[in-house]
């Protein structure tokens, strides 16, 4: 049986992964340090609890790390423990940055010494948000980094940090630049969770500037089947474009949103009224779009859910998750981040 390292599989996508190889033949250890933004482990779904295991820990030791290693002896690592609220890397940069360099540095340090005792691969989870925002054309592999937020240039540091550990410790570090994620267990500062919040509480959601910012939206479970096709796949590449090609302005999505919950009569707020524009985003990026050629050629996975199902999906989960997103408020108070003055 394959044995799976997860960092940050407390997050929003690390525990949707999680839960999903709970349900397939691998022994899996997950290291989180629980952040505010994390899901307490009572609310995973694993199917087979005996062969998931959890260590509450900070990755900021690489001796530490490297103990972990020899003690589980995985046959594969991932890493998707990072902060990752852009709003909160504006108000609190250096915390962020060093916390995002700080935990990666250790991670691949403690890798480069246990591939002398096995040799094996390391998966970090980037993000398109690296290749800065573009007007037109879609961001290949191969383009240069031009990060507009803290958050984006703390993850475009750590990949140029994982190309430079495979240099010169011989590392094999391949990094999967994943688009915009939505779905189960998103923290409620994130766009969607705001929009649906929003609306079943009848108020108005406040959308960033003119709304024109556009996202390539991929839900969750699909990101996570994507990525573990990806991972066990046996095709060789440095680095891949994960994205779903569904490509949509902020103000596409909260009206989607809107449609599918007066439609159902989840709201009661009027079509005049279910947004209100408020200041935009310091360096706020206008538009995220992936070449997923290599993607489509060497992993054989097609998307299933379309926007539509996707968002109906999620709204569901808000609606039959109350428990969870109780557990969120302690943490957030839904008051506006991430502005300078
Ligand atoms: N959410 C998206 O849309 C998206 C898109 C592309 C890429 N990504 C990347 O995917 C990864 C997961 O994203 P997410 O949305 O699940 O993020 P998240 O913020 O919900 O979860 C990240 C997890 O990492 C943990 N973590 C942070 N620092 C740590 C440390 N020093 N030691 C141990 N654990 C630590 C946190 O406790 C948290 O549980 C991140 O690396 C993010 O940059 C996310």
């Amino acid at each position: 049986m394959k044995k799976i390292l997860v960092t940050g599989g407390s997050g929003f996508i690390g525990t949707n992964f999680v839960n999903l190889i709970s349900s397939k033949n691998y022994k899996i250890l997950n290291i989180d340090k629980i952040s505010e933004v994390s899901t307490p482990e009572r609310f995973k779904i694993i199917k087979y609890p005996k062969k998931y295991f959890f260590i509450k820990n900070d990755l900021k030791n690489y001796k530490k790390i490297l103990d972990t290693l020899k003690k589980f002896k995985p046959d594969l690592i991932i890493n998707f423990a990072a902060e990752s609220h852009v709003d909160r890397s504006i108000n609190d940069p250096l915390n962020f940055i060093k916390n995002n360099i700080d935990l990666s540095i250790n991670l691949f340090f403690a890798y480069s010494h246990y591939l002398k005792i096995k040799k094996i691969k390391f998966f970090q989870i980037s993000t398109d948000e690296v290749y800065g925002s573009l007007i037109k054309g879609y961001s290949k592999e191969t383009d240069p980094y031009d990060p507009s937020s803290p958050y984006s240039a703390s993850k475009g540091s750590v990949d140029l940090i994982a190309s430079s550990f495979n240099r010169t410790y011989k590392t094999n570090i391949k990094i999967i630049n994943l688009s915009n994620n939505y779905g189960p267990y998103q923290y409620p500062e994130k766009f969607i969770p705001t929009l649906i919040l929003h609306y079943l509480k009848n108020k108005p959601a406040p959308i960033y500037g003119k709304g024109k910012n556009i996202r390539e939206w991929i839900h969750v479970k699909d990101s996570c089947e994507a990525i573990l096709k990806t991972i066990m796949s046996k095709r060789n590449f440095k680095k891949i474009n994960i994205g779903s090609s569904l490509r949509v302005s902020n103000i596409e999505i909260a009206n989607l949103i809107f449609k599918i919950m007066k439609s159902k009569g989840l709201t009661d707020l009027s079509k005049k009224k279910f947004l209100t524009t408020v200041r935009d985003r310091p360096g706020h990026d206008e538009r995220y779009a992936l070449n997923t050629s290599l993607f489509k050629k060497i992993i054989n996975y097609k998307m299933q859910k379309s926007l539509k199902v996707g968002l109906e999906d999620t709204i569901n989960w808000y609606l039959n998750n109350e428990n969870w997103l109780k557990s969120t408020h302690k943490t957030y108070n839904y008051k506006r981040l991430g502005l300078i003055d």
